[in-house]
C-alpha cells in the first residue's frame, strides 16, 4: 500500500478543550485530546480511517467485545524535542506486536499504512496537545475489539480500530514495592499472555488489589507451572541486578515481548554491562537479598519507562533493595530518554519523527 497516497478524511472538533487541561499536573492517561481516529472492519476488509472528535462512540449490547472479551490494544508515546520535532520510538514494533495479538485473538490484522499514517495524521492534528513538561509525553493509546453483534461465541464480523491520545504526566507517583505472587496466575502455556489483550489485565486486578491492601503496588508474576521463576509485573518487564550482572527472563507465550525491555538489552549490550537473559527463580533473588548481592529490581515498559523497585515481599517477609547512587535503573532510564527526546545521538535507528 502507498502511504503517500493515503488521504485521512478528518472532521474537525468544532472547538477545543485545550485551555481546560493543567498542563503541569498531568496524570497518566486521564486526559485526552481533541481528535481521535476510528477505522471499521466490515463485509471481510477494513476500511479507510477517518479522524473525527474524540468523543463516545455507540455499540449493540450484543456487541461480541462485551461478552467474549475480544480486545485488543497497544501503547506508545510521542516525545516533543526543545525544537519542537515530534518523534515516535519503534513504532513499527508496536504495529507488529499490535497484529501479533490481534491473531491470537481471531481480529483481523491492520495494514501497516493504516496504523502509520493514522497516527501521523492524528498526532500532526492534535500536535499543540504533545507536552512538553519534563517527564510528560503524548501517551498514545491504539486498541481494537469486536463492535459486531451476535451472543454466538465465535469471532464478530465487525471490529473498531481507534487511536486516541492522552498527554500524561508518569504512571507511578513514588516509589514501586511489588508482591511476588505464588497463588495466582497471570498466564500460562498455550495462552494469550503474550498479547496484549485486555482480559490480561483484569485478571490482573484482584490478585493486584489484594497486593495494594498489604501495601504493595505491583504484583511480580511468577510461572503459572512451578511459581518458581520470575516473569513480568502488571505492566512491565522486570530486571533483577545481582552483583554487576543484569539479568531478565526470556521471553515465552507467557510473557510480554516489551519493546522497552529489548531496547535495554541492546543498550546494556553496548555499554559492556554484564546481562543475562535466562530463567531467573525466586529463590535466588531471595538468597542475594539476604546475602546483600541484591542491588536493583526495576521494570521497563513504555509507560513506566524504567520504574525502580524499592522492595519486595515474599511469603510475609519484607526484601529491602539499596539506594544507589549510580544505579542501572537511572542510566538506563536516562540512555532511553535522551534517544526518545532526540537529547542524544540515536546509534540504533529508533526514532521515527513524524512532524520535523
Ligand atoms: N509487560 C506488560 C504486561 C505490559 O503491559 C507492558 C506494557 O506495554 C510491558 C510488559 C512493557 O512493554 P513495552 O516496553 O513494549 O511497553
Ligand atoms: C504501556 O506501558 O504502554 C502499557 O500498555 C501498560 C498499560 C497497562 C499502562
Amino acid at each position: 500500500m502507498d502511504v503517500s497516497t493515503l488521504d485521512i478524511q478528518i472532521e474537525k472538533a468544532p472547538t477545543s478543550k485545550i485551555d481546560q487541561v493543567d498542563f503541569d499536573n498531568l496524570a497518566f492517561g486521564s486526559v485526552f485530546s481533541d481528535h481521535m481516529l476510528v477505522c471499521d472492519y466490515r463485509n471481510g476488509a477494513w476500511e479507510f480511517p477517518k479522524i473525527m472528535p474524540y468523543g463516545p462512540i455507540s455499540l449493540e449490547p450484543s456487541a461480541k467485545i462485551f461478552h467474549y472479551g475480544q480486545s485488543i490494544f497497544e501503547g506508545m508515546k510521542a516525545y516533543k524535542d526543545v525544537d519542537g520535532g515530534v518523534w515516535l520510538f519503534r513504532p513499527l514494533d508496536n504495529h507488529k506486536r499490535l497484529n501479533i495479538s490481534a491473531s491470537r485473538m481471531a481480529i483481523p490484522e491492520l495494514p501497516e499504512a493504516y496504523f502509520m499514517e493514522g497516527l501521523r495524521t492524528l498526532l500532526q492534528l492534535d500536535e499543540k496537545w504533545i507536552p512538553t513538561t519534563e517527564g510528560s509525553s503524548m501517551y498514545i493509546r491504539p486498541f481494537m475489539f469486536a463492535s459486531g453483534k451476535g451472543l454466538h461465541a465465535s469471532p464478530a464480523d465487525a471490529y473498531k480500530f481507534i487511536i486516541a491520545l492522552a498527554p500524561s504526566g508518569s504512571y507511578f507517583s513514588g516509589t514501586v514495592k511489588v508482591l511476588i505472587e505464588e497463588k495466582y496466575s497471570r498466564s500460562a502455556n498455550g495462552g494469550v499472555g503474550y498479547a496484549k489483550a485486555g482480559g490480561n489485565y483484569a485478571g490482573q486486578f484482584y490478585p493486584t488489589q489484594l497486593a495494594k491492601e498489604k501495601g504493595y503496588q505491583q504484583v511480580v508474576w511468577t510461572d503459572d507451572n512451578t511459581h518458581e521463576y520470575i516473569e513480568e509485573a502488571g505492566a512491565m518487564n522486570i530486571f533483577v541486578r545481582i552483583g554487576d550482572t543484569l539479568i531478565t527472563g526470556p521471553t515465552s507465550d507467557r510473557i510480554l515481548d516489551g519493546i522497552t525491555r529489548k531496547s535495554i538489552l541492546q543498550i546494556t549490550e553496548t555499554k559492556g554491562i554484564k546481562t543475562e537473559v535466562r530463567k531467573l527463580s525466586v529463590t535466588e533473588v531471595v538468597e542475594a537479598a539476604k546475602n546483600g548481592t541484591l542491588k536493583e529490581m526495576f521494570g521497563t515498559g513504555t509507560a513506566a519507562v524504567v520504574s525502580p523497585i524499592s522492595g519486595f515481599g515474599h511469603r510475609g517477609q519484607d526484601y529491602g533493595l539499596p539506594e544507589l547512587d549510580d544505579s542501572y535503573a537511572s542510566m538506563l532510564k536516562k540512555t532511553i530518554m535522551d534517544i526518545q527526546y532526540n537529547r542524544a545521538e540515536d546509534p540504533f535507528g529508533w526514532r521515527y519523527s513524524v512532524i520535523g
